[in-house]
């Protein structure tokens, strides 16, 4: 067997389950998951009538490239979203459909890293997990990147030394950010494309929350955008990830892409085509739908503003809340440690939250995820109001 998977931690919700295990939560209170970042809102019309249309493509294997016209919605669809001269991104060389972004941003690594070399793989931490595995097994050591409050939940780079830098092979960015829904601004994007450049290494942008955000003004700034703001117009050594999952509220359609690079993605493809994971064709119908349609993402946008909203005047009456820039995700800081607010949460109230240290590793003597929780507004708006009222009863026992 591969050694390398030895060394995979268990994932978040395995430890979470492990911590509920043997409690009996009160039996006259419903149960309130707000830990799996899984959207509840209903999957728009539009997909799904799409998907049962092209239901008749089930007959045909799908190519990995996808067909002409799902690439090109979605190279309008980036056009239109980060103001991107139309004619820049090629959707014959740029884009490739994937199957979400989970799958995409685990085998990108698989094909990227060159193992003989002491790669480094930087991630932020507390991190989406998939980037920490996807490093190890691409036999790659993951250097992390710690998201404090000190720092506004943003990587510093300034911090990271030469010598990691110059080891450095792939650098995973999520903006906006699981679990803090901090977006990277763009001047800091700017800087790591220069950095790319300067030690040679390869930006993968996972930007499946861009959609989600609070100001309806002022929507996150992405990877490409950067690029073409200091001249990167081939988007040299810079590939973002989007989705469907959350801005759609899809995730059962598994359905994603990536773009950017076209040399870095003319051997992904290759490495694709291997791998065997084109995308079926009635899903590429449904997600040509999506990409094509703005209404649902605007309408998705003011129920999770209308969500934080409530739940922050409720919950606000025991503790700090702070409405994250964008995602569906409050990181709350605990009184007490992450575990046993957790714990002693779900025993008494049965709310389920996800302890801030299941997303994060020890690191530089700190570990960023102590002293947090992440909840997931996920759940309808009655339900957010429900946990909150509870959760605020929660901490008043504390
Ligand atoms: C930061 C981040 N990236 C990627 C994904 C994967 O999403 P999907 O595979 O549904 O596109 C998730 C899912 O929760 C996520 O939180």
């Amino acid at each position: 067997m591969n050694p390398n998977l030895n060394h995979l931690q268990p994932y978040p919700f395995e430890k979470l389950a492990r911590l509920k295990q043997g409690i009996v939560p009160p039996t006259d209170k419903a149960h309130i998951a707000l830990s799996i970042g899984e959207p509840k809102h209903i999957t728009p019309h539009i997909i799904q009538e799409a998907l049962i249309t092209h239901m008749h493509g089930l007959s045909a294997y799908p190519s990995t490239r996808g067909l002409p016209e799902l690439r090109q919605s979605m190279s309008e669809w980036i056009a239109r979203r980060f103001q991107i001269p139309a004619d820049l991104l090629d959707p014959e060389t740029q884009i490739l459909p994937v199957n979400g972004t989970r799958e995409a941003l685990f085998s990108f690594a698989q094909c990227l890293v060159e193992p003989s070399e002491k790669p480094l793989v930087l991630m932020p931490n507390p991190f989406y997990q998939i980037y920490e595995g996807a490093a190890l097994l691409a036999g790659a050591q993951p250097y992390f990147l710690n998201t404090t409050e000190e720092n506004a939940y943003l990587p510093d780079f300034d911090t990271v030394p030469e010598s990691v830098w110059r080891r450095c092979q792939l650098l995973y960015i999520c903006s906006p950010g699981n679990p803090t829904g901090a977006v990277i601004p763009q001047t800091q994007l700017e800087y790591l494309i220069e950095l790319a450049e300067r030690y040679d290494f390869v930006i993968a942008s996972d930007e499946c929350y861009s959609e989600i955000y609070a100001d309806e003004n002022n929507p996150p700034t992405g990877l490409l955008e950067a690029a073409v703001a200091i001249g990167n117009t081939e988007f040299k050594r810079c590939v973002i990830f989007h989705s469907l999952s959350k801005r759609s509220n899809a995730p059962g359609l598994r359905s994603g892409f990536v773009a950017g690079d076209a040399e870095i993605l003319q051997r992904y493809f290759q490495y694709r085509t291997y791998h065997g994971c084109a995308m079926p064709v009635p899903t590429q119908h449904a997600s040509i739908a999506a990409w094509r349609d703005e209404a649902h993402v605007v309408d998705n946008r003011q129920l999770y503003r209308e969500k934080f909203s409530a739940f922050k005047d409720i919950l606000s009456e025991a503790t700090a809340v702070t409405i994250p820039p964008a995602s569906f995700y409050i990181w709350l800081k605990t009184p007490v440690s992450e575990i046993q607010f957790a714990q002693q949460l779900f025993a008494s109230e049965n709310v389920t939250v996800l302890p801030g240290s299941y997303l994060s590793r020890p690191f530089n003597e700190s570990d960023p995820g102590r002293n947090h929780v992440r909840i997931a507004l996920v759940a309808p708006i009655y339900e957010c109001i429900d946990a909150a009222r509870r959760i605020k009863n929660f901490i008043h026992t504390l």
